[in-house]
């Protein structure tokens, strides 16, 4: 396993400056079946602050579900807790169907989205939206207003005849979201929603959870394999590896820390030295450090050629990062100087050894696309 790498944001996130309205605090869930134990959760704090959108990526069987079946309590967690929107839901009686009332309703402030949108088939669209609120006991015209609002908000109010198998799988993914937002939620939870969908139908879902997001405040939580669909939508993500998360962070956050993976994840870059006797250097650039001359200013500085093995511009957490594989000729030992200049400057610099030493497990191992 890697070790949590030494710099990892996660106690700027401790501070109680913030509103957290998603908390875990030493989550951990066994399952054991059949004489057999699973760690599916091994001491997981994950803390969401209000308002964000906060991605959760890991390998398969990392125990990333567990994670979110845990935070709503779909799953009763074995030890440790959970906090909801000030709400200690570890304290509340009951498990799955069998939740007493206060976990029920505590459940219906949180909205879930599933990967395989979860929807009856013999309900017309309106009535799966309206299901939730019949379960509260709201009143049949509450619950159509409800439904037609949702509807609207989703894009797909001439559907709310229609029955899901006359829909696309976006459409039904709509649905889905609709249905999860019917309790007025303050938190959305979404496993996998966009893995059983093509690409152009992902960012149009990803658009949907962003403007939701930022019309309504509403804070989601998400879990992925993909780390495009953190790239797009996610302020914040956490890596979970063997039920554990071994970084997080806000986007920008990770993207400064040297030797972070998700970030090497989310914004890769490659290119080999072409000789031996090279510095090989990784050189991240952020808002306005962007825009500055620098390479130039550093080959007039020091009157050295360097040679651009890699680059990349891109939109992370809605800024322009960029970042760029420069090498230098001589050893590490020869360019301290030139490497501290840049780190003047305010740029990220982070060394490559000879072999791409910091290279991307995550890659490696073929979590990103
Ligand atoms: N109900 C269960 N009973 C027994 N073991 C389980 C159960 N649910 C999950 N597990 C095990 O717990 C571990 C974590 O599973 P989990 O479903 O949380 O992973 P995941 O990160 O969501 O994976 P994926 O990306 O494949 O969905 C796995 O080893 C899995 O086999
Ligand atoms: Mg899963």
């Amino acid at each position: 396993m890697n070790a949590p790498c030494p710099a990892t944001p996660r106690a700027a996130h401790s501070t109680v400056t913030e509103t957290h309205v998603i908390t875990t605090q030493g989550l951990t869930k066994v399952y054991r079946s059949r004489g057999r134990e699973v760690t599916a959760l091994d001491g997981v704090d994950l803390h969401v602050r209000e308002g964000e959108v906060y991605g959760v990526i890991g390998q398969s069987g990392a125990g990333k579900s567990s994670l979110i079946r845990c935070v709503n309590l779909l799953e009763r967690p074995t030890s440790g807790t959970v906090t909801v929107a000030g709400q200690d839901l570890t304290a509340l009686a009951g498990r799955g169907p069998r939740a007493g009332k206060q976990l029920r309703e505590a459940r219906s402030r949180i909205g879930m989205v599933f990967q395989h949108f979860n929807l009856l088939s013999s309900r017309t669209v309106q009535d799966n939206i309206e299901l939730p609120l019949e379960i509260l006991g709201k009143s049949g015209k509450e619950r159509s207003a409800k439904a037609l609002e949702l509807l609207d908000l989703v894009g797909l109010s001439d559907k709310a005849k229609a029955y899901p198998a006359q829909l696309s799988g976006g459409q039904k993914q709509r649905v889905g979201i609709a249905r999860a937002l019917a309790g007025d939620p303050k938190v959305l939870l979404s496993d996998e929603a966009t893995s059983a969908l093509d690409p152009e139908t992902t960012r149009s879902i990803l658009q949907l959870l962003r403007d939701l997001n930022q019309q309504l405040g509403l804070t989601v939580l998400l879990i992925t394999h993909e780390m495009d669909v953190v790239k797009t939508v996610c302020d914040s993500a956490a890596l979970m590896e063997h039920g554990q998360i071994i970084e997080s962070g806000t986007v920008s956050e990770l993207l400064a820390t040297p030797g972070s993976e998700l970030a090497s994840a989310l914004f890769p870059v490659s290119g080999d030295a072409t000789g031996a006797d090279r510095t090989v250097i990784d050189v991240t650039f952020h808002g306005e450090s962007a825009t500055q001359p620098v390479i130039s200013q550093l080959s007039r500085t020091y009157n050295i050629d360097i040679s651009i093995l890699g680059a990349a511009m891109d939109t992370v957490a809605g800024k322009q990062v960029g970042r760029m594989r420069i090498e230098l000729p001589g050893r590490y030992e020869d360019n301290v100087v030139p490497v501290g200049f840049l780190r003047e400057q305010g740029l990220q610099v982070e060394i490559q050894g000879p072999q791409g030493e910091s290279a991307p497990v995550l890659q490696k191992e073929g979590v990103t696309k």
